[in-house]
């Protein structure tokens, strides 16, 4: 088993690399840290690289990037590799600062990257736009939530944090409630993406400054029920579903198995469960038909 720790960054293919450039970099307030022929780099304030855009299409994610536990060495990596069943090849061209990665595939087909050892942007200029604390996590399509979750808790180390049903099933990497998320459908396209915002503050500028450009917000805010975000909802120039959140449910101490105590949850302990029935949302309206339109595949329960 590899020990995934966190989400590195997520690599997005795109038709219109400038528009997506000026988008990512203008309104999400991402920093430019690099460019070369067909692709760009964005980081957080905080100096993560967290997306890159490569022109090409369809548009949407083409590939998942994580942070390996740096406690494996070489050898032991190899040794795990070897254990998880995973056939890995050494790219050394992935992004600016990461020298070396393994690029496999999860069971579904999708490109994964392992990346090793820390590595920081100097940016620190502030930054126009949201500008969000961090990319958070991800969410996908999978034809077999089940066999997906399965890939990614044997062979890379995740836990089930909740369900919803037997359809949509979120993990969990770190204390953070979910870092990846399978939702039921008939390919592994992405359901969206999210970025972690400090608080209501900044959820607050979030709406005004997609506001002031004419983005539709889609849904929220709303507390959801499975992880409790303040979760909003757009879509960016390409149509990739976006979420800003902040307020997820953390696990601080795994061997207490319950999610650290929060006035908004029902269940005291808040343990990992099957959420079952509607309404699943603490508060906050339902989504909008825009929303529901753009995942038809969830309808008529949208998460
Ligand atoms: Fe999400």
């Amino acid at each position: 088993m590899l020990p995934v720790k966190r989400l590195r960054f997520l690599a997005l293919a795109t038709p219109d690399l400038e528009r997506q450039l000026a988008y990512y970099r203008d309104v999400i307030g991402l920093a430019e840290v690099g460019r070369e022929r067909g692709r760009a780099f964005l980081a957080t304030e905080a100096g993560q690289l967290a997306i890159v855009l490569e022109e090409g299409s369809p548009p949407g994610l083409c590939r998942l990037a994580f942070d390996l536990s740096p406690a494996l060495d070489a050898e032991e990596t190899a040794r795990a590799l070897r254990d998880a069943g995973l056939s890995a090849e050494r790219v050394s061209d992935s992004a600016p600062g990461c020298p070396l990665a393994l690029r496999a595939r999860d069971g579904d087909g999708r490109v994964i990257e392992l990346h090793a050892g820390p590595h920081f942007h100097d940016n620190r200029q502030p930054l126009p736009g949201v500008a969000p604390l961090k990319l958070g996590h991800v969410a996908c399509h999978a034809p077999d939530p089940a066999a997906t979750a399965g890939f990614y808790a044997e062979r890379l180390g995740f836990r089930v944090s909740d369900w919803i049903e037997d359809r949509f099933v979120f993990l969990r990497c770190s204390h953070e409630h979910h870092t990846v998320n399978f939702t039921r459908g008939p390919d592994a396209r992405m359901h969206h993406l999210a970025f972690e915002l400090r608080d209501a503050a900044h959820m607050h500028r979030a709406c005004d400054i997609l506001g002031g450009q004419k983005a539709t917000v889609l849904w929220g805010p709303v507390r959801h029920g499975p992880g409790h975000n303040v979760a909003m909802y757009h879509r960016d120039p390409d149509g990739n579903a976006i979420e800003m959140f902040y307020d997820l449910d953390r696990m601080t101490d795994e061997a207490l198995g319950f999610w650290d105590p929060r006035p908004w949850h029902r269940d005291r302990p808040q343990r990992p469960k099957t959420w079952v029935g509607l309404p699943r949302d603490v508060w906050g309206l339902p989504p909008s038909q825009a929303f529901l339109e753009m995942h038809r595949l969830q309808l008529p329960d949208a998460s």
